[in-house]
């Protein structure tokens, strides 16, 4: 995309945009470039595009009704621009008239001063359409749940009970949840410390340690948030260190670990643990690095395809695995609404058999009597139950144990949390015990 024009928040929106849709790029990757913004334009700039990735096909559906045909594929970046500038009347507080001028002269800082009057038309009816209440009602499932038809019949067909509330809560925003670091601080006294400032929170009916704020703040003004007292983690996520309940003393592996969430949960949960946390990716690697050091916390980071044992494994049996498996991430769609973009319903094979092979490759480093638990965020049962059926009738030696408390939906092996249920992210948590 050639833009000639001021970095702005809703310039840099179009080039973010434009890069998650065009380019096949994550937004949490993008997001370092909006550093040169000021704190206001950032926000508003995250807004945008992260409103409107949530929304894109309520605001294809609108854009398809405002045109008379569509855009050329060359055009796409007054695409681009015009999601933006729909979402932003149709969502957002800003006056009208500042979406549609702004929209229309970047329209020119685009090169295509030719569609400067298409723009403003279009927009002009939307504001019209918004301000009378009669905007066009999304005729299909996909602009009514904003959501790719692949995807909605996939989660249609594993939740047949389940998924409007799914559809729906992945479209929420999500509150930001707090990790309290147990060895500095007890759930409780941290957040009478909170409370003292005013910012009150919540806590969680399972994860011991999660408090979700009412009011988003800047977290690093949190008491002790330097020194590591406290961390943004979603609360479902908190449940996978909880669940393994690793003992002082033991080796534990902790396998896809970036950006180390869940290793630093686990080691502040228990100091004493021989604890390997192995990522493919450098750089997100330095991140569990970062944060092991700001949580005050200590493991043996290796780079390496967990597929690769003789990179990350000296031979020495594990106690206990945490296998955090990549997945399609279609339970943290309301955290990521990039993913409705990004990922392809061809991509669910390849993962199940990437989860399997990780999978395969972590029992062998387990010892007899040792327990792995497995964890995706993703509400697939291809990855999630079918994954685990299908290894327990692979591996003679491996048996399902209990997962206590019982907690979201029983599954025919494991258990699943889904998006918005306590407030948190969708989770699959099966826990395997190795028997000889
Ligand atoms: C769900 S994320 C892990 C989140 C992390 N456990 C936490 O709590 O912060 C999955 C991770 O798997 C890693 N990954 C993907 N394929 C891998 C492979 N073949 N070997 C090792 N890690 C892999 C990705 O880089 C990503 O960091």
């Amino acid at each position: 995309m050639k833009l000639k024009a001021k970095a702005t928040a809703r310039v840099v929106a179009l080039q973010l945009l434009d890069k998650v849709l065009h380019q096949g790029q994550s937004l949490s990757q993008l997001k370092a470039q909006t550093q040169g913004l000021n704190s206001r334009e950032r926000a508003l700039c995250l807004e945008l595009v992260q409103g409107a990735l949530r929304w894109r096909w309520r605001l294809e559906f609108y854009l398809q009704q405002y045109l008379q045909k569509p855009l050329r594929n060359k055009d796409r970046d007054v695409q681009v621009l015009l999601l933006l500038a729909i979402y932003e009347i149709t969502q957002l507080q800003t006056p009208d008239y500042a979406s549609v001028n702004e929209a229309v002269q970047l329209t020119r800082a685009l090169g295509k001063s030719w569609a400067s009057a298409l723009v403003n038309g279009v927009l002009r009816k939307c504001v019209r359409q918004q301000q009378s209440n009669s905007l066009p009602l999304p005729v299909s499932e996909s602009a009514r749940y904003a959501c790719p038809d692949w995807l909605i019949t996939a989660i249609k067909t594993d939740w047949p009970e389940h998924w409007p509330a799914i559809l729906e809560a992945s479209n929420q925003r999500a509150p930001v949840w707090l990790r309290v670091n147990l060895s500095q601080f007890e759930t409780a006294a941290y957040q009478q410390q909170l409370d003292a400032r005013g910012q009150r929170t919540q806590q969680h009916p399972i994860a011991a340690q999660a408090l979700a704020l009412e009011q988003p703040c800047d977290v690093t003004g949190l008491p002790g948030f330097a020194e590591g007292a406290v961390s943004v983690q979603d609360a479902s996520a908190q449940i996978a260190a909880q669940l393994l309940a690793a003992q002082a003393g033991e080796r534990v592996l902790d396998l896809c670990a970036a950006p180390g969430g869940k290793t630093c949960h686990l080691l502040e949960l228990e100091p004493m643990l021989a604890l390997v946390a192995v990522d493919i990716e450098a750089e997100r690697m330095q991140r569990v690095q970062q944060n092991l050091t700001r949580t005050r916390t200590q493991a043996e980071c290796v780079v390496a395809d967990a597929c690769n044992p003789d990179i990350w494994w000296d031979g020495v049996a594990f106690d206990r695995i945490l296998l955090d498996a990549p997945c399609s991430g279609s339970g943290v769609i309301r955290r990521h609404p990039d993913i409705k973009s990004l990922r392809r319903d061809t991509d669910i094979a390849q993962l199940v058999g990437l989860q399997q092979q990780i999978l395969q490759t972590a029992w062998r480093a387990l010892k007899p009597g040792g327990e792995l638990l497995y964890v995706t965020c993703s509400l697939l049962r291809a990855e999630n139950q079918q994954q685990i059926a299908q290894f327990l009738a692979q591996q003679p030696d491996a048996a399902e144990l209990v997962i206590s408390p019982a907690l979201g939906h029983a599954c025919e092996h494991g258990r699943q949390l889904l998006p918005g249920e306590d407030d948190g992210d969708g989770f699959y948590f099966a826990r395997l015990g190795k028997l000889h």
